[in-house]
């Protein structure tokens, strides 16, 4: 199988490690405009395979689509990241670009390829990953909840102090603090996780994990990148070995959960077409009311892109 990672920056990089060592891809291209930083960090992933024993091989290119020939998934994650005091949404207009230039590139050397865009704001970016590349909405989408959920349930392994392998948890709705968390679907081994802690440290966990990204933004000057490019991987992984797994993954509604046209995170089954089904589950009023204010503000930030010209 062939991967190609656009953007070699911190979640690039970190993304095509993954790839690499896990021997998730055979191959793998990494793709970047600034003059040699991709082939440097390829070398530097292909100088680690004999450390870690791997033989998956790591390209890097400047820019030229060629060497992405015929990949079976691309991943998307070039575009300006978050400083400190933006939103995502700040992102959109220099974003927006940088995906619509790569997506042409990518499609024109791969028209078969499953498109992962990691780049921000996710849901808009998905949006114009998915019109530039003409592809059937199964074979575009964004990463964003696997991320969100690993943030909830590490603040939850904490919390109780068991093995984050124990926690089983879904998510919905935009990347970003409208996300919506579903404690009525969060297990610990099995057991419902509100058996197990208290509202008020449930209710403060999920605040936490709203705001997650933006915890790190603070801390760092920047946004994250090792939980972001293992979740690409993650995503990756799903598609090239057919595993039918079921993550949260943004893709453009179709009348599901009543709604039509805007792209959300859903819980959804990943192989090797990519998005095989999108799973409704039968929100109660509640969350239905959240879902609700998460599309709104997705079609908001849409529409600025529409303004755009996309
Ligand atoms: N979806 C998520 O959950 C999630 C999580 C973390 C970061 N992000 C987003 O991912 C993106 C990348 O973040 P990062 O921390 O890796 O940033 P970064 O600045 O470290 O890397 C971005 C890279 O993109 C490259 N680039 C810019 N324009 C390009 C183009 N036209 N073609 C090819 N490469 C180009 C830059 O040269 C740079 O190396 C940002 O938009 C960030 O907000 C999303």
């Amino acid at each position: 199988m062939k991967v190609t990672v656009v953007g070699a920056g911190n979640v690039g990089a970190t993304c095509a490690d993954v790839l690499a060592y896990k021997e998730i891809a055979q191959e793998i291209v990494l793709v970047d405009i600034k003059e040699g930083v991709a082939e440097g960090k390829a070398l530097d992933i292909w100088q680690k395979a004999p450390i870690d024993v791997y033989d998956s091989r790591t390209i890097g290119s400047t820019n030229d689509y060629s060497k992405t020939a015929n990949s079976d998934v691309v991943v998307i994650t070039s575009g300006l990241p978050r400083k400190p005091g933006m939103t995502r949404d700040d992102l959109i207009e220099t974003n927006a670009g940088i995906v619509k230039s790569v997506t042409e590139n990518v499609v024109k050397h791969s028209p078969n390829a499953i498109i992962i865009v990691v780049s921000n704001p996710l849901d808009v970016m998905t949006y114009q990953a998915h019109i530039t590349s003409k592809l059937p909405r199964t074979k575009v989408m964004g990463m964003a909840g696997i991320l969100d959920t690993a943030r909830y349930r590490a603040f939850l392994a904490e919390e109780l102090n068991v093995s984050p392998k124990e926690i089983q948890a879904i998510l919905m709705g935009g990347h970003g603090d409208t996300m919506v968390p579903l404690p009525r679907y969060t297990t610990v081994a099995g057991i419902p996780v509100t058996e197990l802690i208290a509202k008020d440290k449930l209710d403060a966990i999920i605040e936490r994990t709203k705001f997650g990204g933006g915890e790190l933004v603070k801390l760092m000057g920047t946004s994250a990148w090792y939980a972001p490019g293992s979740a690409a991987a993650q995503m990756v992984e799903a598609i090239v070995k057919d595993q039918k797994r079921v993550f949260p993954v943004c893709i453009k509604l179709d009348g599901e959960y009543g709604i039509d046209d805007c792209y959300l995170g859903v819980p959804v089954i990943l192989g090797k077409n990519g998005i095989e089904k999108v799973i409704e589950l039968d929100l109660n009023a509640e969350e239905k009311a959240l879902l609700e204010v998460s599309r709104g503000h997705v079609k908001e930030v849409m529409a600025v892109l529409d303004k755009l010209g996309k």
